[in-house]
């Protein structure tokens, strides 16, 4: 358990944050957040993050300005106080407190929620691992472009997932792939990178819009389109992104196997590339 969080401009004990019961966050899932990885104490991707929950406080209409320099700050104390070598930051913002009532008041005072947890990442190396996955339908309604804490659907996804002794449910909307209940979901096929465009069917990650980056400093091709369950299961490598997971190889989806169950040479690739731009920032 970490000791500290961040609540409302304050540090507090982390047995002590505590939320109010009529917050708009916890009665209608009206509240945005970001997962930032910690890698050896670096924020990883940050601008993005700050970038993407700007869109999602400007989409929900919750009038909160931050100042990125002040939010560095905060991330940077809490690290140093939890001893977070290792992990994520999470941030939630709250539209605010209101008598309950689905109707928003204008001038509400927005809840901010930041802490941290330690985590080992799984990283290209002797102990770089693979996954196994499930597809599940995706229950989500459609502004999936909105990080919101909005995530039942995805638990109920990942919670199978957990049932099949699988690391991650991959979304099927009308036999595409969207993506994971908490990723990026991207296939190889014959050299061509595909993942699914960046519109509201999907979230655009982080990690995806820093692996695009450095795709094109390589000979790959990149192809954004969605992509159906066949060419999912047909394809010869595929793999997931997040903040959390960065590059996992998925080696078995359902009872298909893929590349015969081995972390194939491109994904490795990728990891190591991205692996590397983390620590050179
Ligand atoms: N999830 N798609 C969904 C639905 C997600 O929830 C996430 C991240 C991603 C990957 O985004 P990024 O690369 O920015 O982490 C894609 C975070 C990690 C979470 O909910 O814990």
């Amino acid at each position: 358990m970490p000791n500290f969080a961040f609540i409302n401009n304050k540090y507090v004990n982390f047995k002590n944050a505590k939320i109010h019961i009529e917050d708009r966050g916890f009665q209608f899932a009206d509240s945005v957040y970001e997962v930032i990885a910690v890698l050896n104490g670096n924020l990883i991707d940050l601008e993005f993050h700050l970038k993407r929950l700007k869109y999602s406080l400007n989409e929900l209409d919750i009038k909160y300005k931050f100042n990125k320099k002040i939010y560095k700050k905060i991330f940077l104390n809490l690290i140093k106080k939890n001893k977070t070598l290792n992990g994520i930051i999470y941030l939630q913002i709250t539209r605010g407190i209101q008598y309950r009532e689905h109707k928003y008041e204008n001038k509400l005072t927005p809840n901010i929620i930041i802490y941290t947890r330690n985590k080992k990442f799984n990283l290209p190396g002797k102990n770089f691992k693979g996954v196994n996955t499930i597809t599940h339908e995706d229950l989500r309604w459609k502004r999936r472009d909105i990080k919101t804490v909005n995530l039942l659907p995805n638990v109920i996804a990942a919670n199978k997932a957990k049932k099949m002794k699988a690391y991650e449910a991959i979304l099927l909307q009308n036999g595409k792939v969207t993506e994971g209940t908490s990723s990026n979901i991207w296939i190889i096929k014959k050299n061509n990178l595909i993942t699914h465009p960046a519109n509201t069917d999907i979230l655009k990650g982080v990690t995806r819009t820093s692996l695009l980056n450095i795709i094109k400093k390589t000979s790959l091709k990149l192809v954004e389109k969605s992509f159906s369950h066949q060419e999912l299961l047909n394809a010869d490598e595929v793999f997931l992104t997040s903040s959390g997971s960065f590059i996992t190889p998925i080696l078995k989806i359902d009872k298909n196997k893929i590349n015969n169950g081995n972390i194939g040479n491109i994904t490795l690739k990728l990891a190591e590339l991205y692996s590397k731009s983390c620590m050179h920032g």
